[in-house]
């Protein structure tokens, strides 16, 4: 092992568990200590899932980008394993960054990612690397780096070549996507091969961006669902585009492209829609499940605002969303938060349908881990309502408020009032269908962060929340009346 892990591995050891548990999020997976990004070789190896994640162990900033490591069965009570990879090579001195995970043939876990290096005249290059190990140890693979400029469709930006995600084919064979940025500047996502993980060679173009969306794709994946091919993509520079172009709002972007493949190995797109319309969701991976499930974690946090800062500074800084379960209906990828969840729920809070007018606090439903679903339908008889607000993390000081107006259809979270930095991104909104004024939420709180879950999953808005625990009320607010349907439950990891 080099010394540059095994200082890594050495400083975790101490550092990480001086964090009290209290002061993580409570299901979602936080770095062990310091500063965690993307999700990385997200995969079911040996039994048990293994999330590995970009990782600065000495800061709660980004930095010297290492693999950290974690373990769990059932995807919400994680387990940490030694930092798994760290900046040790010729190859990879400036950054080992996000990449992907399979099983081998023979057993063993073949983890590949990109390693980042600046050559003597000061530009940076970035490669694709393998590493293989047995889901504790890993060695990188002495004949990295497997994929090179060399591998670049000409002109392409060989500092923008990153994120290979890989799957196996039915024939055993290997497969990969990585993103990259054109001779035109615009981004691309380029497809590999390999008939045993080790020996890579072209495949030719799965989508070009061609300056429709922002600039660089990074962090792509690529996966069949359903009757579909889904190609999922985080772009960089969106706001770069002027908005008579088409310029997407401040803030992440994650965009997700359904169609089929074509016999040359391309995507033909059918549609594209934003894979969740919060705050903070970007560099999301899949894997497919034992059991068939197509599950997704991403990282909860925005690359606008890497200071995050909490009244409390913490610890920690970054954490994964809720594994998500992913679905097809029409034509459109569905999320839902894996029905392990269910597991972590204590008894019933409350249950019951109530009519509401003006401004009510349910008295029985507070936390801040909580399964709160709150099923809004206009009041029979009644004129329709003009909008109504769900205040979560209450209380005399604080709210996060998720607002729904039937006329525009319009629904907005709003996290001005949540404790954030006002230099944060601090509302987003999207449009949902209209279904007469009824619209179904499901609030995943944890103590750091609201996920919310739009009729059933259709779409999804995700933030990370910095609001004193203290502030643990639910209530509703309507410019009208109707019928709110509530079940709820504290969530008790
Ligand atoms: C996305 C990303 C990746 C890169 C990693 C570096 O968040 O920029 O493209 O591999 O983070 O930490």
């Amino acid at each position: 092992m080099s010394d540059t892990l095994a200082k890594a591995r050495a400083y975790e050891a101490v550092h990480g568990p001086q964090i009290p548990g209290d002061q993580r999020p409570g299901f979602h997976l936080s770095p062990y200590v310091g500063w965690m990004n993307d999700p990385n070789g997200f995969s079911f190896y040996g039994g048990m899932y293994h999330l590995f994640y970009q990782y600065n162990p000495y800061d709660t900033v980004w930095g010297p980008m290492h693999w950290g490591h974690a373990v769990s069965r059932d995807l919400l009570h994680w387990e940490y394993r030694p930092a798994a990879l760290a900046p040790d090579a010729w190859y990879d001195h400036a950054g080992c960054f996000s990449g992907s995970a399979q099983e081998l043939p023979d057993g063993r876990h073949l983890l590949m990612y990109t390693g980042v290096r600046r050559r003597e005249d000061g530009a940076c290059l970035q490669t694709q690397c393998l590493a293989v190990g047995d889901g504790n140890t890993y060695e990188k693979y002495a004949g990295n780096p497997v994929l090179d400029e060399s591998a670049l469709p000409p002109g392409a930006n060989p500092c923008d070549f990153r994120d290979p995600k890989l799957w196996r084919e039915a024939d055993g064979s290997f497969r990969c996507v990585v993103g990259t940025c054109l001779a035109d500047g615009s981004g691309c996502i380029l497809r590999f091969r390999s008939p045993d993980g080790f020996c890579w060679k072209e495949d030719g173009v799965l989508e070009p961006n061609v300056h429709r969306y922002g600039k660089m794709w990074e962090c792509p994946d690529y996966f069949p669902l359903g009757d579909k091919q889904v190609l999922l993509v985080s772009v960089v520079g969106a706001q770069d585009i002027p908005a008579e172009e088409g310029a997407l709002p401040p803030g992440n972007h994650v965009l997700c492209l359904t169609g089929h493949q074509a016999p040359d190995g391309s995507l033909c797109v059918q549609s594209m829609h934003p894979m969740d319309c919060g705050l903070d969701f970007y560099a999301p991976q899949t894997l497919l499940a034992p059991d068939g499930r197509r599950i997704l974690v991403a990282w909860m946090h925005s690359w606008h605002f890497l200071e995050e800062r909490s009244e409390q500074p913490l610890p920690w800084m970054g954490q994964h969303t809720v594994p998500r379960e992913l679905s097809l209906r029409d034509g459109r990828v569905i999320q839902a938060p894996i029905r392990e969840l269910e597991s972590l729920r204590g008894p019933v809070q409350f249950r019951g349908r109530l009519t509401i007018r003006g401004e009510q606090v349910l008295e029985q439903v507070r936390g801040r881990m909580l399964d709160l679903t709150v099923d809004l339908v206009p009041l029979e008889g009644a004129p329709q309502y003009e909008a109504v607000f769900l205040d979560l993390a209450l209380d005399g000081e604080y709210r996060t408020t998720v607002s729904y107006h039937p006329a525009s259809s319009l629904l907005r979270l709003d996290r001005s009032r949540s404790g954030a930095a006002p230099d944060q991104v601090l509302e987003r909104s999207c449009t949902i269908p209209r279904r007469s004024g009824a619209v179904k939420l499901r609030a995943i709180l944890d103590r750091f962060s609201l996920e919310l879950f739009v009729n059933d999953g259709e779409q999804v808005l995700s933030c990370v929340l910095y609001t004193p625990a203290a502030a643990d009320g639910v209530g509703i607010r309507v410019q009208g009346a109707l019928t709110a349907r509530i079940e709820s439950y504290p969530l008790l990891p």
